[in-house]
Formats: C-alpha cells, sequence, structure tokens
C-alpha cells in the first residue's frame, strides 16, 4: 500500500478536492462529506441530479452521532456482523450533515468499508473522525468502476478533469455496489432492504433475526433504484440459455453484430467480474450486447438486479434488430 499516495489523497480531501477511492465493491468518487461545495463537485462531475442522496464512509472507529441522530439496536447488530464490509445503512440524519449528502431528506447513508486503501485513506483524513462522501466513480446512469483505470476512464486522469487524485487499489474484490438497508422506519415497516448485494437478504435477517420488508413508495430516493441505471452505452439484452444460441445465429445472419456475456463460475466471481466485462463489451461498439440470463436463486439476486437494470433501456431491442 502506498502510504505516501494516501497521505496525499488525504490533503486533498481535506482542501475540498475529489478523489477517486477504492472499496471492495467499486470505486467510489470521494469528497468531504462535511464540506457542501466539495460534496458540489461530486454532483457536477457525475452529472448527477442533486436531490440524489450520497453515502458517508466512515473509518472503523468513527462516531456515528456525527450522522446519524441515533443508532438503533438492529444498527448495531448489523454493524457487529457486517462492518466494516459492503453494506450501507440508512439511519436518521443528524442535525447540521449538509443536506448536499442527504438530497434534502431526513435520512443518511452510512458506510465502513473494508478494502484496506479505504480504510487508511479513512484513518487518516481528518485524523479518522471525518466522513467521506462517495457515490460509485461513473458517469450518472452509467456502468460502476472496479478499477482505478475506469475511474480515469470516466473522469480523466487525475489533474485534467474533476478528479484531484485516484488510489489504485486493484480491482473490487466484490464487484457489485454495497447492500442497502433502511432503519428509519422501524417502528411501521421494520427494516427495508433497498438494493440487494453481496451480503444476501437472509443474512441480514439472520443478524436481526427478523424477516426485511421490500422497499415500498415511501422509501427514500435510492438512485440505484431507477429502473435505467448501470447501464452501458451498447443496448444489452438478458435472453435464457436455452435460446441465446438461435438468437445469435439469427441477428449474425442478418448482419448485426453481436456480444455475449455467458453465465459461467459462481455469483461472487460472476458479480466480481461483471462490470468490467460489460465495459469491455461496450468497447466492441457493438449493436447489441446479449447477456445470458444467471439464475433466479438467491445467491445470484444482486447480480440479478443490475442485469436487469443494465437492460431496462433496452426493450423491444431484440425485436428492432430481428426485424
Ligand atoms: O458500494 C457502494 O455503496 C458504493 C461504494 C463507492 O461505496 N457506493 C455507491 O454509491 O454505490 P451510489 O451513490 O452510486 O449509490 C448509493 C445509493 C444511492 O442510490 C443513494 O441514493 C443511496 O445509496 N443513499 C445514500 N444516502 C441515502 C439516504 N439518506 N437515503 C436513501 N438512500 C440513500
Ligand atoms: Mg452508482
Amino acid at each position: 500500500m502506498d502510504l505516501d499516495a494516501i497521505r496525499v489523497a488525504a490533503r486533498l480531501l481535506e482542501a475540498g478536492q475529489l478523489v477517486g477511492m477504492p472499496t471492495e465493491t467499486v470505486y467510489g468518487l470521494a469528497a468531504d462529506a462535511s464540506h457542501p461545495e466539495a460534496v458540489a463537485a461530486i454532483f457536477a462531475a457525475k452529472g448527477r441530479p442533486s436531490n440524489h442522496p450520497v453515502i458517508v464512509h466512515v473509518a472503523r472507529d468513527a462516531d456515528l452521532l456525527r450522522w446519524a441522530a441515533e443508532v438503533p439496536v438492529e444498527a448495531r447488530q448489523l454493524i457487529d456482523a457486517f462492518w466494516p464490509g459492503p453494506l450501507t445503512l440508512i439511519l436518521p440524519r443528524a442535525a447540521g450533515v449538509p443536506a448536499a449528502v442527504t438530497g434534502g431528506q431526513d435520512s443518511v447513508g452510512l458506510r465502513c468499508p473494508s478494502h484496506p486503501v479505504a480504510q487508511a485513506l479513512l484513518k487518516e483524513f481528518r485524523q479518522g473522525q471525518g466522513g467521506l462522501a462517495a457515490p460509485s466513480a461513473n458517469r450518472f446512469g452509467r456502468v460502476s468502476p472496479t478499477t482505478a483505470q475506469h475511474v480515469i476512464d470516466e473522469f480523466g486522469a487525475p489533474g485534467a478533469g474533476p478528479l484531484a487524485a485516484v488510489l489504485d487499489g486493484g480491482q473490487s474484490e466484490v464487484g457489485i455496489e454495497s447492500t442497502i438497508v433502511d432503519l428509519t422506519r422501524l417502528d411501521t415497516l421494520g427494516p427495508v432492504l433497498l438494493r440487494p448485494g453481496r451480503i444476501s437478504a437472509a443474512q441480514i435477517e439472520a443478524a436481526l433475526g427478523r424477516p426485511l420488508a421490500m422497499p415500498d413508495r415511501a422509501a427514500p430516493r435510492v438512485s440505484g433504484s431507477l429502473d435505467a441505471h448501470y447501464a452501458p452505452a451498447t443496448p444489452v439484452a438478458l435472453v435464457a440459455a436455452a435460446d441465446i444460441d438461435r438468437l445469435v445465429a439469427d441477428l449474425r445472419a442478418k448482419g448485426k453484430r453481436v456480444v455475449i456475456l455467458r453465465c459461467s463460475g459462481d455469483a461472487h466471481a460472476y458479480a466480481h467480474a461483471l462490470y468490467a466485462n460489460l465495459r469491455a463489451l461496450d468497447r466492441e461498439a457493438a449493436d447489441l450486447i446479449l447477456v445470458e440470463q444467471p439464475p433466479q436463486d438467491a445467491a445470484w439476486q444482486g447480480v440479478n438486479d443490475r442485469l436487469r437494470r443494465a437492460a431496462f433501456d433496452s426493450t423491444g431491442v431484440v425485436e428492432r434488430l430481428s426485424g
């Protein structure tokens, strides 16, 4: 680990600059969460609507009451079970958390990432007492980055665009964004799963000793829950394994350029490589990315959620290309 680079990045963040930060899920575009102009720069760089809240990343021993008005026992149970790790908790926000971070809502998203570079950066930044606002380091609606090079592909080299620095932490291990659990409506709905991820609904339920509710209309806004999200520029179609070879042959016979993402390995290995694979296939500038539908079991819930969103914009594309 390059400790000098981490120290430099911490000073840049303290000065209100943007830094690409590796995490175990995907790379984040980080800024000082207590600095409204710095957080505003994240939104400008991503082209993201300013009413979307961002997750605040904290060090292992951070005082959560700086960010959250209360830390209910359910939060403690999940923190003990899964932090540091790929789990974000939505809690009632503390007074003084900038509206730029919460998207103007009365909740705040908190996550303690396990990636050693992220942990070292959080320890160095404001002596471990600060928070780093960090959405995924991609332009709004696009595929999340899982390498430092992906971050540079999105925003340009450090100094040449909005980034002051990018820390290289290798390829993100998990590969899809954190599981998000909303704990702001425990009295009415109970704990709510807002976004599936590597930590499964069953693991959360086991740690809490109670079932999770599914998101409802009153759920806080989660940009990752917009239907068109995580999408390559090339149209994406999800196709059952039994149909894919026939469809590929048919489209190629009609002169279409089709690239294929096969389903192989287990769900963790597939998620780890998913975004790098989608980015590589997107670079082929084909007419269509055909994705072989993975199994529907619980282990694949996070992957299937991201694939469904990647394909959302492309409804009807197979029919158009075949027609
Ligand atoms: O794995 C991850 O969570 C990555 C890495 C960088 O930590 N971050 C990430 O951030 O995926 P982003 O902004 O792309 O997605 C985070 C989601 C957003 O959809 C946002 O709306 C939601 O978390 N979120 C953040 N704060 C929230 C809040 N107060 N209430 C509801 N949703 C919130
Ligand atoms: Mg994102």
